[in-house]
């Protein structure tokens, strides 16, 4: 007999530990997933602190060949079954694409979109079982090219794609995929891509979401059914505001905005 377990990867800060903590307060069982396990067991300690079965922190890097396998492992031989899934895990890199460090680009590709497949393709017979879900984080940045943070616009775009198309696919077996897309959100995100506050962000951040509250509208919108959740008007309309702009228009405005971060 297995036991039913929400997986959440990059559980140990920002928006992944707000996951976890909404969905271990809405009575799931957990299994975080991150580099950091002493951060993932400090976020174990205090969810069962508050009274709800301690989650199970698992350490492990998802960048890694593997990783997949090793997490399925560690689910089963826990006698846990994934009937929800958050792949939450991600960062980004700001600068011109032929000035970054072309390795780190493509770790970025296997973490934001190959590990993400990966478990979602190895999860899905057990979550199809259980008429569960599949929570995939991208961004706003999924709806438009970046110059100067190209190669994660990118696999953001990969990944609203990837979640749409399995929401329709999935939908006769009652299974609900969601993409849950950001605006700016004050985490270890902005350290990691190389920017801070200080510039044309910090404008911004009056009308930037806590962690926690894009968190809740993430499960909140997963839970109702919904296929992409763009929470904040602010954000809505800067979605909706670039899909009306020309691109030749468009691009030129996001280089500057990117080089002034
Ligand atoms: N913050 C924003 O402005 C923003 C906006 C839109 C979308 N997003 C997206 O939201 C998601 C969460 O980002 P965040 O803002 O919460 O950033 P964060 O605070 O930097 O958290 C990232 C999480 O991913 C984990 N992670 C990174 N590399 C990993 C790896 N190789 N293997 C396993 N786990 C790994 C980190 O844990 P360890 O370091 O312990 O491994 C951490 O828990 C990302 O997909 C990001 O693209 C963020």
């Amino acid at each position: 007999m297995t036991r039913p377990v929400a997986v959440i990867t990059g559980a140990s800060e920002g928006i992944g530990a707000e996951l976890a903590r909404i969905f271990a307060a809405r009575g799931h069982e957990l299994a975080l997933v991150a580099r950091r396990g002493a951060r993932l067991n400090a976020l174990a300690d205090d969810i069962a602190a508050k009274g709800g079965p301690r989650p199970l922190p698992i350490e492990l890097d998802l960048a890694s060949a593997g990783a997949a396998d090793a997490l399925s492992e560690r689910l089963t031989e826990a006698g846990l079954a994934p009937n929800f899934l958050v792949n939450n895990a991600g960062f980004g890199l700001m600068g011109r694409a032929i000035e970054l460090d072309a390795s780190e680009q493509l770790a970025m590709v296997d973490l934001n979109m190959r590990a993400l497949t990966a478990l979602t393709l190895r999860f899905l017979p057990s979550i199809v079982a259980a008429k569960g879900g599949v929570l995939n984080v991208a961004s706003v940045a999924a709806f438009m090219p970046g110059p100067g943070f190209a190669v994660y616009y990118a696999s953001k775009a990969y990944v609203r794609s990837f979640s749409e198309a399995l929401s329709q696919e999935l939908k006769p077996a009652g299974v609900k995929v969601a993409c849950l897309c950001p605006g700016p959100v004050e985490t270890g995100f902005q350290a990691r891509a190389g920017f801070d506050f200080s510039g044309v962000m910090g404008a911004m951040k009056p009308a930037m979401l806590p962690a926690a509250e894009v968190a809740r509208q993430g499960y909140e919108g997963l839970m109702a059914g919904k296929r992409v959740i763009v929470p904040g008007f602010v954000n809505r309309m800067f979605v909706w505001g670039s899909a009306a702009t020309p691109r030749a228009l468009l691009l030129p405005l996001l280089a500057t905005a990117q080089k002034r971060r």
